[in-house]
């Protein structure tokens, strides 16, 4: 896959994609993408919490051949991340769901197809055969059925329920920028659109030209919605009643591979093993759900301790190979990343996406070196010194350089 020589120029390392793509998206978009919840404690707790390790290196090891590939319920991965279920990426990149599917299979890592997606799930494995689905599953377990239906008969293998998501968060930033649902057109928005022409007609103007209004695709019930629309607003917040005894439905009703996304307690990967699960995803929706949530790196080791027959998969605030390798030494076999993969696709499509994730699989591939590390396998929790600092949590600020509180208005 050809990486346009800017983005190979300006993109050493996943962090450098957010500034492409806050010069690129409307400040609303930006910042529903880049934002957490309330005070952000979570969001920025979760990149503090990587400081609480560091590694131990080993050294005169022959680190000349380096293994990074790994097994998932059967299926070989040539590097241990993959990319996190994303709703609407198809608003800050054209065909974002098909780029990030692309992208993900030029690289050989899996992709989630997220269950806010805009792009029809059938359409995305048809593209990428391979893709997991994620679903956010409601009250209504006759629909939830419906969709497991549908997700299998598209040849999905793996389906992760996201279960973080009760309610909607309160993500006021999006309210302050003017991302909102539904949309409020005014002139702060209208000068937004106006000033991102590359956004106007590379992402907007060619989808309403190709597909028309982006529509919700892959929900249990309203698909077929109009994004921003008033209709819309009420999709999300039927799921407070989906409890684990809807979960077991779900195991009984879905043969595949079923994971939950969004566990952080230990009490709750003993229930999901208790109910069936095959695996988990422990992770706080990048900050973007309850706020002050724990770092999913630091409750890790006694989730891996307790569901050791389980698969254990983590994400939030991953950017690095080091942050992934310390994850995998504290026994996750999989790291999902988020936001970096959606500013990938916004600025570059599916060869922004590639290249992202080379700079990864470059990134583990020279710290297993560094480290004295030849196989992902064989990382251990010895690798690393808890060096006893817990994460330092300060609060969001307001005003001109905060990325957590976009700069509109
Ligand atoms: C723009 C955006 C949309 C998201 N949509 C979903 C979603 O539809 N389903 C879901 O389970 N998680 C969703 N998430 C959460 C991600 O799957 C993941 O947990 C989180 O982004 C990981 O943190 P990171 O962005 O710091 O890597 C979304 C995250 C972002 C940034």
């Amino acid at each position: 896959m050809k990486i346009p020589p800017r983005l190979a120029r300006e993109c050493l390392s996943a962090h450098d994609f957010e500034v492409l793509a806050r010069k690129r998206l409307p400040a609303p978009l930006f910042g529903f993408v880049a934002g957490g919840s309330e005070d952000q404690h979570a969001r920025a707790g979760n990149r503090q919490s990587f400081h609480r390790y560091a590694f131990v290196p080993r050294v005169l090891r022959d680190v000349s051949q380096i293994a990074q590939d790994v097994t998932l319920f059967g299926r070989s991965y040539r590097s241990p991340f993959g990319v996190a279920p994303m709703g609407g990426v198809a608003l800050t990149s054209y065909e974002g769901d098909l780029a990030l599917a692309s992208g993900a299979a030029h690289a050989g890592i899996p992709m989630v197809v997220s269950g806010a997606a805009l792009t029809p799930l059938e359409v995305i494995q048809a593209q990428a055969p391979g893709a997991w689905f994620q679903a956010y599953l409601s009250s209504d377990q006759q629909a939830n059925c419906a969709l497991v239906d549908r997700v299998g008969k598209a040849g999905y293998e793996t389906l992760i329920v996201t279960v973080d998501t009760a309610v909607s968060a309160n993500r006021e930033n999006n309210r302050r920028s003017g991302y909102t649902t539904p949309l409020r057109p005014d002139v702060a928005l209208t000068w937004q659109v106006l000033t991102h022409p590359r956004w106007l007609f590379g992402t907007l103007g060619k989808t309403l030209l190709n597909s028309g209004a982006p529509r919700y695709r892959n929900l249990p019930a309203g698909n077929g919605t109009r994004a921003f629309s008033s209709a819309a607003a009420g999709l999300f917040g039927r799921r407070a009643a989906f409890d684990w005894e809807d979960l077991a439905g779900i195991r009984r009703h879905w043969p595949g591979n079923l994971v939950i996304k969004g566990v952080l307690s230990v009490e709750d990967v003993v229930l999901a093993r208790e109910h069936g699960v095959d695996g988990v995803i422990v992770s706080n929706h990048g900050g973007r759900q309850l706020d002050s949530a724990v770092a999913p790196l630091t409750v890790l080791p006694d989730i891996v301790a307790a569901v050791p027959e389980l698969t254990v998969m983590i994400d939030s605030g991953f950017r690095r190979g080091t942050d992934v390798l310390k994850a995998l030494a504290l026994g996750a076999k999989l790291v999902l990343i988020g936001r970096p993969f959606n500013y990938a696709a916004a600025v570059g499509g599916a060869a922004g996406v590639a290249h992202l994730a080379a700079l990864l699989r470059d990134e583990i591939a020279r710290d297993m070196a560094l480290l004295g590390e030849s196989r992902v396998e064989s990382l251990h929790p010895g690798v690393l010194r808890d060096t006893g600092v817990w994460p330092q949590i300060g609060s969001a600020r307001r005003g001109k350089s905060a990325t957590l509180v976009p700069t509109y208005r």
